[in-house]
């Protein structure tokens, strides 16, 4: 594992000296996201040649915290802030070109070198063109309209699902590679802007919303101005990511969204459209299921959630409003608010299991300083029976009644804190008995959002 100098930006000291970690490690969430992924992965990637992203795409918001500097990253991983690194968008993710661009040149505005050396991008990714926005907003309003028994997603309105979609029906999808081969992209984006014409005419219709037709020719002549500024990054990372595996390179992969948001896994169908636990790393990247040795579980201290669906922890009152207020609990990607509640122990049980979780990192701490009891959910109930796991259906979770057990809470503010055995005596019984409950061992535990503010064990 190579160490290379940090940039001007790092600071000296590196906090996850202590964590001594060996061999392939990923970072996932294991809420509804913006458990602060992002900064711990800025801080695991000097340690690491290559970050790879392997899922989602602008609908994440991963935020780096460097001195006063503040970076919001979406489709770039949080690894770019590294000189002598390389980051990865693998196969996995669906790229808005018009995003990577637009993040590229923030980077390099604010002093961060990106080439086709420590950025590359699959050729076998998706494309998110403006079509798969509006037909993301557009269906969000038709199932806000239609659906009576429910609620919208609530997504992001980045055009994730419906490139997920096309991805699958095939015959209206584009992959990167594309992007390098005009003749067959003109003729891709014909076809594609035929059929999104057809079915998004109606269907802004019956929303009650014009709709502009989009113009396949202007589209490709778009899209072919991101190709020369993209072509450089546009590569096969499947060989690369081997090669480099081969070579005793260090991966750090970089989860997008959080397992409960996971397709297969999460509270389906209030869900994003990837495989966003750790079981996406595979499929997503083209590394073999034994290669990750560390799985870091990312659980913030409480619980948050943006968009619609069940949160059984969720506080519609002055404890809730005051952890939305502390922990700044406001969307990176859409500045939406985050619905804010009890850490949930029964959901991040079941994440942390199936996502192989070998340690967790407790983040936002300290947003909960100040609060005299502390809750924690530690059990489901559903008709007066307590259920005995996660269910699968969510109509189920949005009816459940959660049961809580009570700590005591800690009254001092510990963003100075410099290690988990200064942190007072109530917040250390809470960390282990989260630990328990888990069944995986906290060894990072945050108290800020600056890289000094993290406690190791
Ligand atoms: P991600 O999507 O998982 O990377 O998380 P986000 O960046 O969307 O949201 C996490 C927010 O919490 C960001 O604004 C971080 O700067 C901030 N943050 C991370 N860790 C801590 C912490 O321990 N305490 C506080 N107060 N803020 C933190
Ligand atoms: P990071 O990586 C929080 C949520 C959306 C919506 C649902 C589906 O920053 O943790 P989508 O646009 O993906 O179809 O929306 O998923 N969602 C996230 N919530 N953090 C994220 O990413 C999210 N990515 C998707 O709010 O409820
Ligand atoms: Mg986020």
């Amino acid at each position: 594992m190579t160490d290379a100098p940090a940039t001007a930006l790092r600071a000296d000291a590196d906090p996850l000296d202590a964590l001594k970690l060996d061999g392939h490690t990923a970072v996932c969430g294991l809420q509804w996201g913006d458990e602060g992924k992002g900064k711990i992965v800025d801080l695991l990637a000097r340690r690491y040649d290559v970050t790879v992203r392997y899922n989602g795409g602008a609908n994440a918001g991963h935020t780096v915290v460097v001195g006063d500097q503040k970076f919001a990253l979406h489709l770039i991983p949080s690894g770019i802030l590294y000189e002598g690194k390389a980051n990865v968008i693998g196969n996995g993710v669906v790229v808005d070109p018009e995003q990577v661009i637009k993040e590229i040149n923030t980077l390099r505005d604010r002093g961060i070198a990106i080439t086709g050396d420590n950025l590359s991008i699959s050729e076998r990714a998706h494309v998110v063109f403006p079509y798969h926005k509006s037909q993301d907003v557009l269906f969000d309003s038709a199932v806000a309209k239609a659906w009576e028994a429910g609620a919208p997603i609530g997504t992001t309105g980045r055009g994730i699902g419906p490139c997920y979609a096309d991805k699958a029906l095939r015959s209206t999808a584009v992959r990167m590679g594309d992007l390098l081969k005009p003749d067959t992209l003109r003729a891709q984006l014909n076809r594609a802007v035929a059929i999104k014409n057809a079915t998004l005419a109606p269907l802004a219709q019956l929303c009650g919303v014009d709709f502009d037709a989009f113009n396949a020719e202007q589209l490709f002549e778009q899209t072919m101005t991101f190709a020369d500024q993209l072509g450089e990054h546009i590569t096969d990372t499947t060989t690369l990511l081997h090669d480099a595996v081969a070579s005793q390179k260090q991966l750090l992969f970089e989860g997008a969204n959080a397992a409960l948001l996971d397709i297969d896994h999460g509270t389906y169908p209030f869900v994003t459209s990837s495989n966003c636990s750790s079981l996406g790393i595979y499929a997503g990247s083209s590394m073999p299921g034994a290669t990750v040795k560390n799985v870091i579980g990312i659980a913030k201290a409480y619980q948050t959630r943006v968009g619609g669906g069940p949160m059984p922890t969720e506080l519609d009152d002055e404890v809730g409003d005051r952890i939305r207020e502390v922990g700044r609990e406001y969307g990176t990607t859409t500045g939406r608010p985050r619905r804010c509640g009890w850490l949930d122990l029964v959901a991040v049980k079941y994440t942390s299991t199936i996502s192989g979780a070998t340690a967790l990192s407790l983040m936002l701490f300290d947003v909960l300083a100040g609060l005299d009891k502390l809750k924690v959910c530690v059990g489901y109930k559903a008709n007066g029976r307590e259920l005995p796991g996660f269910p699968a259906d969510s109509s189920v979770l949005s009816q459940i009644e959660p049961v809580y057990h009570e700590l005591d809470g800690f009254s001092e503010d510990i963003t100075d804190c410099q290690s988990i055995d200064d942190l007072p005596a109530n917040a250390k019984a809470y960390v282990a008995f989260v630990e328990d409950f888990v069944g995986a061992p906290v060894r990072i535990v945050s108290v800020g959002p600056r890289r000094d503010q993290t406690l190791v064990r």
